[in-house]
């Protein structure tokens, strides 16, 4: 009885687990849900490790956000305003508070009327991949730079998460009265 038991064993474990996924439609999309969540993540906690995040440029632009983050607008804002961004040596913007606004570039009034998210993207990263000849810095580019401070070689003037702080304020310049 033994042998027989452990001959017919394996088939019916089979029979039973057959059994179990095809009476049960739950594990099969649960389990695709759960990896849905966790693979993406997973890569892009993996592309996101180094001081510059990777991108695609497609269509002049950016069109996934860096390590797939949400930027934050206040953020954003402020960073657009402050030093670090130093955004308004060369544009205006509807930050009145700031009594400096340079003039080198356009006015970011409107802008996302004018430029997408994508578009945007790009021109904070990298500008000089729309225009060869900008002026406006590389604020996510590490590459091909020189007269860098020691300390700051090989970190980007904004970081991944900075960059789409940003690119979300700058989403918000619409032309509509309320914002500017
Ligand atoms: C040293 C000057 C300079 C600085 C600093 C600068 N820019 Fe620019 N920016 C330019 C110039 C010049 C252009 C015109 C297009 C070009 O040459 O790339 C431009 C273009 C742009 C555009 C496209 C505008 C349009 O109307 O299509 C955006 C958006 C932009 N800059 C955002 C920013 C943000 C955000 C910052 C700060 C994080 C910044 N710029 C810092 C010079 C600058």
């Amino acid at each position: 009885m033994a042998v027989c038991d452990a001959v017919h064993f394996p088939p019916m474990l089979k029979l039973w687990a057959e059994y179990v996924i095809l009476s049960n439609p739950v594990p099969g999309p649960l389990l695709g849900l759960i990896l849905a969540i966790l693979a993406p993540g997973a890569v892009l906690a993996q592309q996101c490790k180094g001081p510059v995040a990777p991108f695609l440029v497609q269509d002049g632009g950016i069109q996934a956000p860096l390590c797939g983050l949400i930027g934050d607008v206040g953020r954003g804002r402020a960073l657009v305003a402050g030093r670090q961004g130093n955004c308004l040596a060369c544009h205006a913007a509807p930050i009145p508070e700031q009594a400096f606004h340079g003039d080198i570039g356009p006015p970011l009034h409107g802008v996302a009327r004018r430029r997408s998210a994508a578009e945007l993207r790009l021109q904070v990263v990298d500008a000089g991949q729309l225009n060869a000849r900008t002026v406006m810095p590389p604020f996510h580019r590490v590459a091909g730079l020189t007269g860098v401070r020691p300390d700051r070689i090989g970190h980007p003037l904004l970081t991944a998460a900075e960059v789409e702080d940003v690119i979300a304020y700058l989403l918000t310049l619409d032309g509509k009265p309320a914002r500017q």
